[in-house]
């Protein structure tokens, strides 16, 4: 259940086919938006939209690589098309590839770049363009991480990715503000979603025992931050980044390997 209700919106949101994005786009339309959700799986983009439909609410699956350019024209396209307007976007799709520096290839460099910062910046310009169109405002939010701010081990690239999306929240808050659009980051912390805890089974634990309020968050707890800063009650919230974290970054300790 929300306290938002989002009746005669319409979003887009990216990489939603699991995890973060997916509990976005579920409570997003539970709240009465039209939610159009992208993954670059097929089966689990059309998976997805089917199982927050059956709760009987609006969502469209559109597949596909959030960076390509071409994709990201159809999402908007699409959402003009299906639902007659748009009014989020949601850069949430990143990809996570830990690496030793002296070790980087650029090859993973330049995926990372095209996932995690092109594929956001044409996202929130397509969608700013169409935005500014309707006369209407919008919001705009990036899915950044507490590894933008905090040093984190093997992490140096995708950290830089993500200290860079909040630069753009910033700039693009100032920028479009003229035209309604308020533009913001959220920065989750150790979250369970199905990559994090299945690619460690101790990760709950491990991270729960580090964080200040005694647990990791969950796609709920990010979600729920998400809805806030996409409501009319975040009106004046412009150009920020927000820490869902449990008191992490605040001391920072990581876990011991
Ligand atoms: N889970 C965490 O602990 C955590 C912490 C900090 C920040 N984040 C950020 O939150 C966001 C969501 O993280 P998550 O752990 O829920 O997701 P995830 O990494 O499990 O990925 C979610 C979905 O994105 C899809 N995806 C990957 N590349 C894509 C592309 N190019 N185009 C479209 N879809 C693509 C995947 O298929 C997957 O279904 C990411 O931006 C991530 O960096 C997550």
């Amino acid at each position: 259940m929300t306290a938002y209700s989002f009746k005669n919106k319409s979003a887009i949101i990216t990489g939603a086919g699991t995890g973060i994005g997916y509990e976005i786009a579920r409570q997003l339309a539970l709240a009465g938006a039209s939610v159009l959700l992208n993954d670059i799986e097929e089966e689990l983009a059309v998976r997805a939209a089917e199982k927050i439909r059956q709760q009987g609410v609006a969502c469209l699956p559109l597949s596909g690589d959030s960076s390509s350019l071409s994709v990201i024209a159809r999402m908007v396209e699409t959402a003009i098309q299906e639902f007659g307007r748009l009014d989020f976007a949601v850069a949430n799709a990143s990809i996570t590839t830990f690496g030793n520096f002296l070790d980087y290839e650029p090859e993973r460099f330049q995926r990372l770049l095209a996932v995690n910062l092109q594929g956001s910046f044409f996202l929130a310009q397509a969608a700013a363009r169409q935005m500014v169109k309707q006369g209407s405002g919008g919001r705009i939010l990036f899915m950044s991480s507490v590894t933008g701010h905090q040093a984190h081990p093997n992490l140096a690239a995708y950290g830089m990715t993500k200290a860079a999306l909040e630069m753009l929240a910033r700039s693009l808050g100032v920028e479009l503000a003229p035209h309604g659009i308020t533009v913001n980051a959220i920065a989750p912390g150790a979250t369970l979603t199905e990559r994090t805890v299945g690619s460690d089974l101790d990760y709950e634990a491990k991270w729960s025992r580090l964080i200040p309020t005694g647990s990791a968050s969950t796609p709920e707890d990010i979600a729920h931050a998400a809805l806030f800063l996409l409501s009319d009650s975040a009106r004046q919230v412009n150009g920020q980044s927000l820490v869902v974290d449990g008191g992490w970054t605040a001391a920072s300790p990581t876990p011991e390997e």
